[in-house]
């Protein structure tokens, strides 16, 4: 983080930024706008500025929200990568519904993405799971993510086991393991202001155009 970065921080913390989000008319796309922000963040020196909490729902309608990492994101979408037989990815496979949060506290920023999800091609994932290092690539095929564990060593016992079984040449990528892409219908940008009147634009999708407004605090 720069000093002014910094000073900025100090100088405004807990009362919003002083910078305003720019004018309706200045502002083309959300991809735009969030490519800034992300950078920003970035810039900012904020610890995993791609952490986002992911939300899905169960057929009954209980909603249910974890963090996961943004590994790319585009005018397609914004992708993350886990277990396809996760609670989440159970979910969304049922309920491809799905909404994205970010939260940059020194920048005094919030993000909501709301829309569906797709799986990626098997190709992407694969490229994604080799370029991880090692130990994640076993440790994907060690965790049944979301499962129960049936006994204290059962996942130290599973990661002894690959380990062994792949000890040499690449680990395969495993068909259960891959990305999710959400598709955005709408994006939401919030900036922290003083007197708590702070600023948000909203973005909606329709017919393929984006179209935007901006909202009560
Ligand atoms: C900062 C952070 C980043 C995470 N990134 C991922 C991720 O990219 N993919 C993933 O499957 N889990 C990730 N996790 C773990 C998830 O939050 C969650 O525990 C896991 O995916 C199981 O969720 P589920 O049982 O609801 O499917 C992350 C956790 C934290 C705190």
């Amino acid at each position: 983080m720069t000093l002014f970065e910094k000073l900025r921080c100090l100088l405004t913390f807990g009362q919003g930024v002083a910078l305003p989000l720019p004018e309706l008319s200045a502002i083309t796309t959300p991809e735009q706008l969030f490519k800034q922000w992300f950078d920003d963040a970035n810039k900012a020196g904020i610890l995993l500025p791609e952490s986002m909490s992911v939300s899905s729902c169960s057929a009954d309608g209980q909603p249910s929200s974890r963090m996961v990492l943004l590994k790319s994101y585009d005018e397609n979408g914004f992708v993350f990568f886990t277990n396809y037989g996760s609670r989440k990815s159970n979910e969304l496979t049922e309920n491809n519904k799905v909404a994205l949060l970010f939260h940059w506290n020194v920048l005094q920023r919030q993000i909501r993405i709301e829309g569906t999800v797709e799986k990626v091609s098997v190709q992407e994932s694969a490229n994604y799971f080799h370029s991880r290092d090692r130990g994640s690539q076993v440790g994907a095929w060690a965790s049944k993510q979301s499962q129960k564990i049936k006994y204290d060593n059962e996942l130290k016992d599973r990661m002894s086991h690959y380990q062994e079984k792949f000890s040499e040449g690449e680990v395969p990528h495993p068909e259960f393991w891959g990305g999710w892409r959400v598709k955005p219908k709408s994006i939401e940008f919030w900036q922290g202001r003083t007197n708590r009147l702070h600023d948000r634009i909203c973005f909606e999708k329709e017919n393929g155009q984006w179209t935007q407004h901006k909202l009560h605090p």
